[in-house]
């Protein structure tokens, strides 16, 4: 595929996870919640999550942003929901080397095993939007530390 054709698939996914988001509402019952805001904007992200026995077992959203952080927040949820705390704070570190541009296969997970997430790639390369992307990891990665606590 050549690169606008994969920049425009890239779109069409972070759009449609912008238009279509997962896992976006309220968890019920017993969760852990983190709400973050992206300082440099002001748009917040209110991030739910259900860990049981080191489990992400649900996990939602609510907030408020860009079509970047949004989708960023849509993804993640999908792709943590079902892993152990350990992986989806391995992921999270992957995906934060990938907004600084660095190589970002492990012995555990490639890019390519994580589905949608790749279609943010391009992100890093607009520096200012990094924050936007993160948002929601940062938030997954406090509210696991929180389930620790
Ligand atoms: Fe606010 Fe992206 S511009 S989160």
């Amino acid at each position: 595929m050549s690169f606008n054709n994969l920049d425009t698939l890239y779109r069409q996914v972070i759009m449609d996870h912008y238009k279509n988001p997962r896992n976006r509402g309220k968890l019920e019952g017993d969760h852990i919640t983190v709400e973050l805001n992206n300082p440099t904007c002001g748009d917040r992200i209110d991030l739910q999550l259900k860990v049981n026995d080191g489990i992400v077992e649900d996990a939602k959203f609510e907030g408020e942003g860009c079509s970047i952080s949004m989708s960023s927040a849509s993804m993640m949820t999908q792709v943590i929901i079902g892993k152990n705390v350990e992986d989806a704070v391995k992921i999270s570190k992957m995906f934060s080397d990938m907004m600084l541009g660095e190589e970002v296969d492990t012995a555990d997970y490639k890019l390519e095993d994580l589905g949608d997430i790749q279609a943010l790639q391009g992100v890093s390369k607009f520096p200012a939007r990094i924050k936007c992307a993160t948002l929601a990891w940062k938030a997954m990665e406090q509210g696991v530390e929180k389930e620790d606590e």
